[in-house]
Parts: structure tokens; C-alpha cells; sequence
């Protein structure tokens, strides 16, 4: 028997009606379900609770350093060594108010009006919209499920320009849900190096993966491609602390690692995490790893359920996601939409879902649904029974019945 559970009594729903904001429960009407932005329905990890809880009690809240409680450093240090087998240490890693902080502290520091960074498409917004920020110009390159890292580096050779600077990855993808095999990767991120690209990889679902899949760090392949990588890491997905705003940058280069810091405003205090987000996640990464793989289990299931509904759809096809608690079902056959669709399903079934509009995820996300699975059985099951309602009687409309 696990001492976790992840059932329907263990979805707090009062609490995520008024807590849960992104488009999720706080911000839909009382009778929507929102498989939504991509934060688990369950409340955070025991571990990381206590000890926050004990930190709490204590009362003392200075200052951290402004790379990052020790404590923090050395949990993520040692979590990427023992899971990832990276060669991280303390003193690479930085701490940021979350992963999407990190990717703009990182396109700060690495950026200047001008330059070019190669983005997968479609990919979360937040790679486009990080770029874009920094002044710097998002370069697109279409990846599908299948696409091979020939195929792959043929998308990024043809968009090289003497201005290009970056190639930046997510892996595993949202909202494609490939896990890139250590091959793959190998040969991208070295095309990029030789090349003389620096790599940012996003790998903030890289603890959400399903056997027999392994998430591989670019960063782990080897010294070189370590030298020349930051990877990013986030803990909203793995341990449900999205609302603590709380990541990191790990970059053992001493030089890149100075600038990111400095372009952070962490030194003079005008930029910092709060020191209780840092204590809760050397709560989450020291006590709760039985919890995490626990909830794995739990999210490879409503995967594999996920699939099978799915297959009741007419002319709808999905990959079965490798890793992240997303979904992203091609829909053109029962409307070419996305944004349409979503709107229906929301308005005749009664479902929240996110359309593959260019503004989430890029043009290539056209004619898809993205549908986070990260609930217990009992939501996702009423969810989908709605769901293949409104669906079913589209299809008998479009094709007269
Ligand atoms: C690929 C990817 N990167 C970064 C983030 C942002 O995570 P955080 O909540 O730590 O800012 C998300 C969240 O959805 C994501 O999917």
C-alpha cells in the first residue's frame, strides 16, 4: 500500500477554486473542468510541507545569499547527480523565482538586440516570448514527434544565420511530450556546439517521464557540451510548488555563470528568491522522492487512460506523451480551429482545455488540443465522458447524421 494518494478525495477542490489561478479552477465558472495549464491538482509533497512548516515556526527570515541558499544548491546539486548522473555541483547552480525567471535571467545575460536563437516549433510560449524580451529574435524550427535529429538539424543548418547565438531546447517537450533519446541529442546539441552555439535546455519536466523512457541531460554528454549548456530546471511540475515561484540555472561555466548572476540583480538584493520557496524545495528534494515516484505511477495511468479515450475520438490521432502530463491530440479532422473548438468544448461540455494557437505555442501547433492530465481518475473520466459527447454529436452534424 503507498502512503501517497492520488484518488479523488485527495483533489482539495474548495481550495484550488480559490487558489488555483493560470486558467485552472479559481478563474473558470463553478461548473467548468479545467485540464488547463499544466499544475497538478494535488496538493504539494508531504515533505516539502514539514519542512517549510519547521522552518516557519522557527520565525527567523534574513537575507540568503544571491545565488541561492547553500542548502538549496547542494539539494539540487545532488538531485542532478543521483537522477541525471550530471556533473553538478553546489556552486553551478543558481537559484531563480521560478524556471521562467531563470530562462530570462539566462537570455539576459546571454543576449543582445540582434541575435538570432533557434527555438523548436511548436514548444511552450515562454522560449518565444524569453527571446523576445531580451531583444533578441526566436528563429522557429519545426519538430513533430517523429522528426529525427537528421531532419532536425537540416531545419536548423537552413535558418543559420552569422547572427545566430543560441540553440534553445525543451526536453522533455511540452506540449509534444517526447523524451529525446541520448542519441538524438548527442548529435543536435553537438551540430550546435560546433557550430559555436551556446544550448539552453529547458528540462523542467525531466522528473516526469514513463518507463521505459530516461531523461538525459545535454548537459551529461559530455565536458564540452557542459561547458557550453545551461540547463534549467523548475519544480512547479515535479512537486506541485508552481504558486512559490521557485527554479534554477545550473551552469558550470564560471565565466557565463558570473554574468548570469550579475545580469540577475541578485547582488544588490534587487532580485531574489524568497528564502521559504528555497526551503521547501530542500524539503521536496531531500524527503520526496518516494512521493514523486509515487506520483509517476499515478500519471503514467491516466496517461495510458488518456490514450484510450482518445481512441474513441473520430479521425483524431495522439502521441503518447513519453514524459510531461500533457497531451496534444491533432483535432483537424474534426475542426481545422483550434481556438474554435477549445471554445465549444468549453461552452457545450463544459471543459477547459488550451488550443494550439501560435500565441501558446507556435505556428506549429495549428489544429491541436493540449489537455493536461495531472488529476485523479475521477475528474479526467467525467471530463472525458463530456468531452466525447460533444464531440460524437459534431461529427454526426458534420457528416449529416
Ligand atoms: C517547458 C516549460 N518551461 C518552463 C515553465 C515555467 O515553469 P515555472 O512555473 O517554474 O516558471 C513551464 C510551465 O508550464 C514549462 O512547461
Amino acid at each position: 500500500m503507498s502512503r501517497f494518494s492520488f484518488s479523488d478525495d485527495a483533489v482539495p477542490l474548495e481550495l484550488l477554486r480559490e487558489r488555483a489561478f493560470n486558467l485552472r479552477w479559481a478563474q473558470q465558472p463553478a461548473d467548468v473542468i479545467p485540464l488547463t495549464a499544466a499544475d497538478p491538482d494535488f496538493p504539494v509533497c508531504p515533505a516539502a510541507r514539514e519542512h517549510l512548516m519547521r522552518y516557519v515556526s522557527d520565525g527567523v527570515f534574513s537575507y540568503a545569499p544571491p545565488e541561492g541558499l547553500p542548502r538549496f544548491r547542494e539539494a539540487v546539486a545532488e538531485w542532478m547527480s543521483s537522477t541525471r548522473r550530471m556533473d553538478c555541483r553546489p556552486e553551478h547552480v543558481f537559484a531563480a523565482d521560478s524556471a521562467a525567471s531563470a530562462m530570462a535571467v539566462v537570455a539576459r545575460a546571454s543576449l543582445a538586440a540582434g541575435d538570432e536563437v533557434l527555438i523548436p516549433d511548436p514548444v511552450d510560449f515562454l522560449l518565444q516570448h524569453t527571446v523576445e524580451r531580451a531583444g533578441a529574435t526566436p528563429v522557429r524550427v519545426s519538430v513533430k514527434t517523429g522528426t529525427s535529429a537528421a531532419e532536425f538539424i537540416a531545419g536548423l543548418e537552413s535558418r543559420l544565420t552569422p547572427r545566430t547565438r543560441m540553440l534553445w531546447l525543451c526536453n522533455p517537450h511540452n506540449p509534444l511530450g517526447v523524451v529525446y533519446p541520448r542519441a538524438w541529442l548527442q548529435t543536435v546539441a553537438s551540430w550546435a556546439v560546433d557550430r559555436g552555439l551556446r544550448i539552453l535546455s529547458d528540462e523542467i519536466w525531466s522528473d516526469i517521464v514513463y518507463p521505459p523512457h530516461q531523461h538525459t541531460a545535454v548537459a551529461a554528454l559530455s565536458p564540452e557540451l557542459a561547458r557550453n549548456t545551461v540547463t534549467i530546471h523548475g519544480f512547479s511540475k515535479n512537486f506541485a510548488l508552481a504558486g512559490l515561484r521557485v527554479g534554477c540555472v545550473i551552469c558550470p561555466d564560471t565565466e557565463w555563470r558570473r554574468q548570469i548572476v550579475a545580469a540577475s540583480d541578485a547582488e544588490s538584493t534587487v532580485y531574489g528568491v524568497s528564502v521559504l520557496s528555497q526551503v521547501a524545495v530542500i524539503g521536496a528534494l531531500t524527503g520526496g522522492r518516494e512521493w514523486l515516484a509515487e506520483f509517476v505511477r499515478h500519471l503514467h495511468g491516466q496517461r495510458d487512460y488518456v490514450v484510450e479515450r482518445l481512441k474513441r475520438w473520430p479521425g483524431v490521432t495522439a502521441f503518447a506523451p513519453q514524459g510531461t502530463y500533457v497531451i496534444f491530440p491533432d483535432m483537424r479532422n474534426l475542426d481545422s480551429d483550434a481556438e474554435r473548438l477549445c471554445q465549444r468544448l468549453r461552452d457545450r461540455a463544459r471543459v477547459a482545455l488550451v488550443p494550439g494557437a501560435a500565441r501558446w505555442f507556435g505556428p506549429g501547433a495549428a489544429g491541436h488540443l493540449r489537455i493536461c492530465f495531472a488529476t485523479s481518475r475521477g475528474i479526467l473520466s467525467e471530463a472525458f465522458d463530456r468531452l466525447d459527447g460533444t464531440l460524437i454529436e459534431m461529427d454526426a452534424r458534420a457528416s449529416g447524421g
